[in-house]
């Protein structure tokens, strides 16, 4: 075979049963944002309100998914990506968040879903990837304890209207993300900020996850059900103890606070004393009701963080040191380029009993991709993915438990408050036109997957 490039890596070297696929979420592709009956989302709201995006951009039409969606499907044929992970928009289906349902919404998935199983692509659909129906925002959004019961019906409808066709279920994408920039920086959508509005959020969240993850146990007893973290590896940036310490803190929130609970460990206050003030909004019986026991685990590792203690940073005493700082390689993201961080993140995660399965459901990497004569020679994101599957088969080398990679993100997308500039794809897309053009990254997994 022709091999465009020549690298050390073959697929089988992951296994027969690896699985490889690629990720995106309604709102960064769809579009449509008023079709068909849909609701508004936090998201829709967000991006019309000025400041909040960088260079202006919305979502409006996004890449267009809505009604391209075919073209896209081809196209992940044509690449030979076996596994669509892909997110359902909540208002299109529900535009008030909760019944009746959007039968228009509904069509619209089933024939998403018809159309990858006839192309012979496995679907894996995450229910929540951020765009909450603007309706139940406005009584409180995920700060309100009804929104577990809220989320609770959503799953519901999805489970009886796709549950004989989808198999693969992620509940939550990266709660520690959204929770984090929509609810105490008040960078994302809903733009709120401060410590009671985040921890209410964290908690509800977490008690929706495993209250969505039992609802598709019982609907869907052949379900494989996961739902996803984000994980950045942590490093003080001196040995000395007090930025020990602090880096001890961060891995704490952004790598503990969301996936102790939900594997029956509670909340880890004893590392972050902040959390303690959880205790306000923790009921009798919750603690019973924040774990499950999922089938598979879902990580999404892109960088490092190094972090020094800074004791004026209320909370947490800690502050990143930017790559620019730092000095070293980075995204358009600002995220530094360090594929060991994988390895890392994948022994550390292994430490814990009670995940049976890990999956990366995301990596991939923003640069300023050019298109010319018809193509875009990506080399920095080919040998990013590249270097980064060369991680996982140290991990796999070392017995570690890992079972599949997902390329994020199959085109170029709406990147939330980044707007367009940072371009994620495999395929290239010009949003003036929605053309597509696969990259070089792009042809080299088509080779590696061929
Ligand atoms: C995490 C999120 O799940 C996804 O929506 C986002 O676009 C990528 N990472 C890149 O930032």
């Amino acid at each position: 075979m022709n091999k465009i490039e020549n690298s050390f890596l073959n697929k089988n070297q992951f296994g027969e049963d690896f699985l490889w696929g690629v990720s995106t979420a309604a709102f960064q592709i769809e579009g449509a944002h008023d079709a068909d009956g849909k609701g508004s989302s936090i998201w829709d709201v967000f991006t019309s309100q000025k400041g909040k995006i960088k260079n202006g951009h919305h979502a409006i039409t996004a890449c267009d998914f809505y009604n391209s969606y075919q073209t896209d499907i081809d196209l992940i044929r044509e690449l030979n990506i076996p596994n669509f992970r892909f997110s359902i928009s909540w208002p299109r289906i529900m535009p008030t968040g909760v019944h009746p349902v959007n039968q228009a919404g509904i069509e619209y998935y089933n024939k998403i879903i018809d159309s990858l199983l006839a192309a012979g692509i496995e679907p894996w659909v995450t229910l929540y990837h951020w765009d909450l129906p603007h309706a139940l925002e406005t009584k409180g959004g995920w700060t309100n304890r009804e929104s577990v019961s809220w989320f609770s019906q959503y799953v519901d409808v999805c489970a009886q209207y796709f549950g004989d066709r989808v198999k693969n279920w992620m509940v939550i994408n990266e709660p520690s993300v959204f929770t984090g920039a929509g609810y105490f920086l008040g960078i994302h959508a809903p733009g709120k900020k401060g410590i009671t509005n985040y921890l209410k959020a964290m908690h509800h969240v977490t008690l929706a996850t495993a209250a969505g993850a039992k609802i598709l146990r019982n609907k869907i007893p052949d379900a494989n059900i996961g739902t996803t973290f984000s994980c950045t590896h942590i490093e003080p940036a001196t040995q000395n103890q007090k930025d020990i310490e602090a880096a001890k803190r961060v891995d704490t929130l952004l790598n503990r606070t969301f996936i102790e609970p939900i594997l029956g460990l509670g909340y880890p206050q004893a590392d972050l004393p902040v959390l303690k003030k959880l205790n306000n909004y923790i009921l009798e019986d919750d603690l019973n009701n924040l774990s499950f026991d999922f089938d598979f685990i879902g990580l999404q590792c892109y960088t490092r963080e190094v972090v020094k203690a800074a004791m004026l940073i209320p909370y947490i005493g800690a502050e990143l040191i930017s790559a620019e700082k730092r000095n070293v390689i980075s995204t358009d993201m600002g995220w530094e380029v360090y594929p060991p961080a994988l390895y890392h993140v994948l022994k550390k995660f292994n430490e814990y009993k009670g995940i049976k399965k890990i999956i990366i459901t995301e990596n991939g990497a923003a640069f300023p991709d050019l298109l010319t004569n018809g193509k875009v020679y990506d080399i920095k994101r080919t040998h990013y993915i590249q270097d980064h599957l060369e991680q996982i088969l140290k991990a796999k080398k070392d017995s570690l438990n890992v079972e599949g990679y997902f390329v994020w993100s199959l085109t170029d997308n709406f990147e939330w408050a980044e707007g367009y500039n940072a371009r994620f794809g495999l395929i290239h897309v010009d949003f003036e036109t929605q053309q597509r053009t696969i990259k070089h990254s792009g042809l080299w997994f088509k080779d590696f997957l061929s």
